[in-house]
């Protein structure tokens, strides 16, 4: 297996946060001697940090801080934390400091026929999307975002579902951490205490008859600062103020450790092996809900999803089925 830390403009500020990491108070000086540079230089990357929204303190007289401190990715530290079975299906770590989106960036590669067994993670996106043209909002080192390249053949029906068992998965990675209060909010949510924790977002390319290619996107709120959060629209939640503390390392390797798995076996087991585990966690199980489409709306019970994922609404005594695609489920009012 091959892992990288690719290009970008952070690159070369790498050095100067891997000091600031601790959250301590370092001194101009203290920075440019361990960086072999003058303070003048060291002023300079600070600045160039700012852009970056990581809340970078100047303490009177003392020096410089992040408060807080930051837990930032390697790619050593999380193949170290990979389960043998992982280990031998992932074919290349990749990890960004920023990028636009991994999901577009691992399309490209998937297009260019590479990028099968490729796990691509990045500390910040600049375009993170989700449904429907939808943003994602990823600042540095606030999350996990995880796009994983998949070729399968056979034809995309074989991939049913496929969201859904996601969730699943990554319900099972977060509750190695005992994360508490974990849900599932069909299609592609994973919630915890009635907000959104993370989503899943799953591109295909290539034959969508045979061969097909798909890049299973998922971000996943670990820290996110106030200021950041603030163009999010809706109710959201980080695992920091649920359960404090979890490594973003050990929490990128377990969610690995799930999905490549899954991305292996999916062709043979289908969504039948996960629908039990997702209705256990079902975020609006037997309440009521309304289902938006572009130009109408359904209202009724929550009554679970059938063996392909799709979702089951009890209207009036009568059971309708919904696929995923151009729809949003939310709590009836
Ligand atoms: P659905 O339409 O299926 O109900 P949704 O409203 O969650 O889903 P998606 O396209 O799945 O929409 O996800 C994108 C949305 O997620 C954004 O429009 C925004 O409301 C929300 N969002 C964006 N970034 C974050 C984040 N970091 N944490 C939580 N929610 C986010
Ligand atoms: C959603 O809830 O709509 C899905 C959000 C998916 C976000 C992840 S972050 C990693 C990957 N890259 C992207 O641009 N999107 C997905």
């Amino acid at each position: 297996m091959q892992s990288s830390n690719s290009n970008s403009p952070l690159e070369a500020l790498r050095p100067v946060l891997n000091l600031l990491a601790d959250g301590e108070v370092h001194s101009g000086e203290a920075l440019g001697a361990a960086l072999g540079v003058s303070r003048a230089a060291v002023w300079k990357q600070l600045q160039k940090l700012e852009r970056y929204g990581l809340g970078l303190e100047s303490v009177k007289g003392r020096g410089y801080r992040l408060p807080g401190g930051l837990n930032l990715l390697a790619p050593a530290a999380i193949e170290a934390a990979l389960q043998p079975e992982a280990r031998d299906l992932l074919q290349q770590l990749i990890l960004c400091d920023e990028v636009d989106s991994t999901n577009a960036q691992l399309l490209i590669r998937m297009e260019q026929g590479g990028g099968h067994g490729v796990a691509m993670f990045a500390e910040r996106q600049t375009a993170g999307r989700g449904r429907r043209g939808r943003t994602w909002v990823s600042p540095f080192s606030g999350g996990i975002n995880l796009s994983i390249g998949w070729q399968f053949s056979g034809g995309v029906q074989l991939l049913e579902g496929l969201s859904l068992a996601v969730g699943v998965a990554l319900a099972r990675a977060l509750a190695e951490f005992d994360v508490p209060d974990v849900r599932l909010k069909w299609p592609n949510d994973v919630w915890c205490r009635e907000r959104k924790l993370a989503g899943v977002l799953l591109e295909l390319s290539g034959d969508l008859t045979d061969r097909c290619a798909v890049v299973v996107g998922v971000g996943l709120n670990v820290g996110l600062r106030g200021d950041s959060a603030a163009a999010i629209d809706q109710p959201w939640i980080d695992l920091q103020s649920v359960r404090p503390g979890i490594d973003r390392n050990q929490l990128a390797a377990a969610m690995l450790n799930r999905l490549l798995p899954l991305l292996r076996d999916y062709p043979e087991r289908g969504f039948g092996a996960y629908r039990e585990a997702w209705l256990a966690l079902d975020q609006f199980a037997g309440r009521p809900v309304r289902l938006q489409s572009a130009s109408r709306a359904w209202v009724g019970t929550a009554a679970g999803v059938d063996m392909s994922g799709a979702l089951i609404l009890d209207m009036d005594g009568e059971q309708q089925v919904f696929h995923g695609g151009e729809v949003s489920l939310r709590e009836a009012p």
